[in-house]
C-alpha cells in the first residue's frame, strides 16, 4: 500500500511559534527515504494551504485564531476525504495538534461511506478535549478531540456541524498526565477511553493498548493514530512547545508503534507538534522518524526473541 505523506505548516492552534516548520524537519530527517529503504513506495504531495474564510467570532474573547483555525479545518479535511476513499496510507505531518480536527473529520466521512466504523488513539500528554467556550488558554490545538467526538459550539470550524463525530467509545487517549478541569468534566461524561500514566506505570502500556486493539479488532474498524511529540518524555524529545515531564519513554513509545504495525488494524497517521524550533541538532525529529519506520514494520528479528 503506498504511502502518502502531505505537509500540513498549521501553527496558529499553538501558543509557541514554530511548528509550521515540522513537515520540512521530517523531510530533513529523511522520513521519506527510511520507508523507502524498507521497501514501502512513498509519495509526498507536498504541502497543503489554509482556505480564506469568511470573519468569524465566538463568545469566549480568550480563542486565538479561530479563523486560521478554520480555514486549516477546511482545506485538511478535504484533502484526507479524498485520501481516505483511495487505497493508500496517508501521513499527516504537522503542523500542531489542531491539524487533527481536519484529517480525522475527512478520515472520518471516508469510513462512513465504507461501512467500517473509524477508531482513534490518541497519544499525547494532553488529552484535547476542550471546547470554545471551556478553554481557558485559547489555544485551539486543545480541542480537536472534543469538535471531532461532536461536542457542541464548533461549527466555525467546518462552516456547519461535523457530519460523521467519533463514538467517544471508539477513542482512546493514551498518555495523559495534564488536563484543565473543565476538560476533565466533558471527558468523563462524553465516555471517551483514557489510560493515564498511572495506569501505564501499573500495567505496562502493552496492556492499555492491548485492549483496544482487540476492540478494534471486533468492530472490524479502521484506526487512525494520532501521535502528538509531547506523548514522548521531554528528556528525548524536546522539540515541543508544551512538554509536560513524565512521557512515554524510548521503549515504551517503540513498543506501542510495534503492537500497532503487528495489529495490521491502523490505516492512517498524524505525526504533531514537533517544533523544530526547539529541537536539539533534530534528534526529536529523528526519533519521530524511527518511530514511524517501527509502526510499519522495522524490526531488527522476524519475532520476539528467546532464550535457550
Ligand atoms: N489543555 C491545555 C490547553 O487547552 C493544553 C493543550 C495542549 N495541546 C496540545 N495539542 N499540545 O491549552
Ligand atoms: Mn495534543
Ligand atoms: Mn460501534
Ligand atoms: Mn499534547
Amino acid at each position: 500500500q503506498e504511502i502518502i505523506l502531505v505537509g500540513v505548516p498549521l501553527e496558529e492552534g499553538a501558543p509557541t511559534r514554530g511548528c509550521c516548520m515540522g513537515p520540512d524537519a521530517y523531510r530533513t530527517a529523511g522520513l521519506r527515504q527510511e520507508l523507502e529503504a524498507f521497501g514501502h513506495s512513498v509519495r509526498d504531495l507536498g504541502n497543503l494551504r489554509k482556505e480564506e474564510v469568511e470573519p468569524l467570532t465566538c463568545g469566549n474573547p480568550a480563542v486565538k485564531n479561530l479563523e486560521a483555525m478554520a480555514g486549516w479545518t477546511r482545506s485538511i479535511s478535504k484533502c484526507s476525504s479524498k485520501l481516505g476513499r483511495d487505497p493508500v496510507f496517508p501521513i499527516f505531518m504537522g503542523g500542531d495538534h489542531a491539524l487533527a480536527a481536519g484529517s480525522v473529520a475527512g478520515l472520518a466521512e471516508a469510513a462512513a461511506e465504507s461501512g467500517r466504523p473509524l477508531f482513534v488513539l490518541w497519544l499525547d500528554a494532553h488529552p484535547d478535549f476542550n471546547t470554545l467556550e471551556s478553554t481557558e488558554s485559547g489555544n485551539l490545538h486543545g480541542t480537536p478531540l472534543a469538535f471531532l467526538c461532536g461536542l457542541p459550539g464548533f461549527d466555525s470550524y467546518l462552516g456547519e456541524p461535523v457530519r460523521h463525530p467519533l463514538a467517544p467509545e471508539h477513542v482512546e487517549v493514551l498518555g495523559v498526565r495534564s488536563i484543565d478541569a473543565k476538560e476533565r468534566q466533558l471527558l468523563v461524561k462524553a465516555g471517551a477511553g483514557v489510560s493515564d500514566m498511572r495506569r501505564i506505570d501499573e500495567e505496562g502500556i502493552g496492556a492499555p493498548l492491548r485492549q483496544f486493539l482487540d476492540r478494534v479488532k471486533r468492530h472490524n474498524g479502521l484506526l487512525h493514530v494520532s501521535l502528538d511529540v509531547d506523548f514522548l518524555d521531554p528528556g528525548i524529545a524536546p522539540a515541543v512547545g508544551t512538554t509536560v515531564p513524565g512521557g512515554a519513554t524510548f521503549r515504551e513509545a517503540h513498543l506501542v508503534m510495534e503492537m500497532l504495525h503487528d495489529s495490521g488494524l491502523v490505516s492512517s497517521l498524524d505525526l504533531v507538534e514537533l517544533n523544530p524550533f526547539l529541537d536539539d541538532r533534530g534528534r526529536t525529529a529523528r526519533l519521530m522518524v524511527d518511530l514511524v519506520a517501527s509502526l510499519f514494520g522495522r524490526r531488527v528479528f522476524d519475532r520476539p526473541t528467546r532464550s535457550f
